[in-house]
């Protein structure tokens, strides 16, 4: 591959996707058609990921849209951490519409029924129709674009207690830790352990 760098460039914003359980940081969403007057919106979840098996098990997720202006911190607790092994919801401000919690900070949601989930292999695809969904805020909504070019002040790279941070070079994920595992295969891109790059900060 030439350089794949490419797909930076195909717009799509970046957004919280959210269930009662928990959720991430997703930018591989789309509207997809509509139905009987809902928009569909499609959403490619990594099955590593365990909003993959939050998804699976609900009826019903959110997706909110991140501004430009989104408080990193947003970006870092759903983006860079495990619904398993954290309560992120507790960590953020957040409300309920549809009985599906959706975050306070950002541009709007969209409450979506579960409809449909396409195996792709390595993600599946769930696509929802809308049921509820309202605008909060007229600011700019964030692009992967804009992400990918502001990353390193939307990404903290230092833990408080100093863990090492690599980051992909590809996509922006950190990973902590003293060395890379050799089979280690980002979360975002799917790239192995030598597109990583120790930060310098
Ligand atoms: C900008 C950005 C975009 C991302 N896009 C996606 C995506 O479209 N699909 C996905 O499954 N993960 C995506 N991720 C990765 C997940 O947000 C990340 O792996 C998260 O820690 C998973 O949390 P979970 O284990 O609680 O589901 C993205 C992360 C970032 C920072």
């Amino acid at each position: 591959m030439k350089n794949s760098k490419i797909t930076h460039k195909i717009t799509q914003g970046v957004y919280t996707l959210t269930t009662q359980k928990g959720g991430c940081i997703v930018d591989a969403v789309a509207r997809v058609g509509n139905r009987h007057d809902a928009p569909l919106i499609a959403v490619s979840v990594a099955k590593t990921n365990h909003s993959h098996q939050l998804l699976a098990e609900s009826n019903r997720f959110a997706l909110s849209v991140l501004s430009q202006k989104v408080d990193p911190e947003i970006i870092q607790v759903f983006g860079f951490n495990c619904s398993k092994d954290c309560d992120k919801l507790a960590q953020v401000k957040h409300h309920e519409e549809g009985a599906v919690p959706v975050l306070d900070d950002t541009l709007g949601y969209m409450v979506m029924e579960k409809v449909d989930a396409i195996d792709a292999g390595t993600h599946t695809i769930y696509i929802g129709k809308m049921i509820e969904g309202d605008v909060l805020d007229d600011g700019e909504p964030m692009s992967y674009a804009y992400y990918q070019e502001h990353k390193d002040d939307l990404v903290k790279t230092t833990t408080e207690n100093k863990e090492t941070a690599w980051v992909c070079m590809a996509c922006g994920y950190v990973y902590y830790g003293a060395e890379v595992p050799e089979d280690y295969k980002c979360p975002v891109c799917g790239l192995g352990k030598k597109n990583f790059k120790l930060k310098d900060s």
